[in-house]
């Protein structure tokens, strides 16, 4: 008789046999996958865990805060926020390629988590939030299949020289839908479990150009109020169709925040300011996706509180490209 709380006994039960009484340890993103796992080894083992969250200064507007939130007084788990935000201000500094900040940024992450790795002591394992896609995927990539990157993305684990883990991964055999519906049993809040893909370069890949911390600030602003004017969209078409991901609602939608500036006019005063990109689109998987065509009452909302509420933006543009030819990102 196959229950949710049986399946999260029987997998709680496999991690306290296989860790005893050592420690392991986590890089927690914040995203489904390593919360999911986060709140099963809490579950398991407690304060055996060490969740490391690197904060690279490029998650979305009040991320890191929720993320400490729920790690901290949700789930009993040692945990500790790295504060990495200028060490990665200045390695981005004046870096305008995408492939090039996905490289140092990527680079940084390991660094910043091994870091605290060795300092821990005593760490025999890694968890990580490896799920059944990902095996798939990376066997493409291997095999020189079609995932292989037309974006690098950074999931194969560079151990530093003489460094080993064994490794935890509950999630191996689950697909994204499963591990949604384990994350709301262990008690993970919704805006965790149903959250969109966030790349992990974060909003440096969506400043298009060298990232600043002015930049940061319009774009963690605008992007606010996109999130917060689509997941309540999102969820009158929840309310009406009882499906999460129906027909008209939105899988990704962000804000883009291009290298260019704009005439506009403000009272009786000639501004010469940045516009900001909307992004959102419908897709399943992320290998397609197509454009959303959201009501223009939905759109009105969106422009007229990004120039009303954001300084430095006069102007907000709609990206009406579907992938392909497009990619969902702009870099
Ligand atoms: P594109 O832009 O290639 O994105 O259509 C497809 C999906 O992948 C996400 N994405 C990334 N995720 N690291 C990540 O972890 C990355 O460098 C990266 N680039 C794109 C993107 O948000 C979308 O969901």
């Amino acid at each position: 008789n196959w229950t949710m709380e049986g399946l999260i006994d029987s997998m709680v039960e496999d991690i306290r046999a296989k860790v005893g009484n050592d420690r392991v340890i986590l890089a927690l993103s914040g995203g489904v996958d390593s919360s999911v796992v986060a709140a099963l080894c809490a579950r398991a083992i407690g304060k055996q865990l060490t969740c490391v969250f690197v904060n690279h200064g490029l998650l979305r507007k009040n991320e890191p805060e929720q993320v400490e939130e729920v790690f901290t007084k949700q789930f009993d788990v040692d945990f500790v926020h790295v504060h990495a935000e200028e060490r990665y201000a200045k390695l981005l500094d004046g870096v305008t390629e995408p492939e090039q900040k996905r490289r140092i940024i990527g680079t940084q992450f390991w660094e910043e988590f091994f870091t605290v790795a060795q300092h821990t002591g005593g760490v025999k394992y890694l968890a990580q939030g490896t799920i059944y896609p990902d095996i798939i995927e990376s066997g493409a990539r291997k095999t020189g299949g079609k995932a292989s990157t037309i974006k690098s993305h950074h999931n194969l684990i560079p151990f530093p020289e003489g460094v080993h883990f064994d490794l935890i991964e509950p999630l191996d055999h689950f697909f994204k839908d499963e591990v949604r519906a384990l994350g709301t049993a262990l008690g993970l809040p919704d805006y965790i479990v149903h959250r969109q893909p966030f790349p992990g370069p974060g909003l440096a890949i969506r400043i298009i150009g060298s990232v600043s911390p002015e930049k940061l600030e319009i774009l963690k602003n605008a992007d606010a109020i996109v999130r917060e004017e689509l997941d309540a969209y999102n969820a009158r078409l929840f309310e009406e169709t009882g499906e999460r991901n129906s027909e008209h609602s939105c899988w990704q939608y962000f804000a883009v925040l291009p290298d260019i500036r704009s005439v506009g006019v403000m009272g009786d005063e000639r501004t010469y300011a940045r516009p900001i990109i909307l992004r959102a689109v419908e897709s399943s998987d992320a290998m397609t996706a197509d454009w959303a065509k959201l009501p223009y009452d939905v759109l009105a909302r969106i422009s007229g509180r990004i120039v009303a509420e954001v300084p430095g933006v006069n102007r907000v543009a709609y990206d009406i490209t579907s992938k392909p030819p497009a990619t969902i990102e702009w870099e």
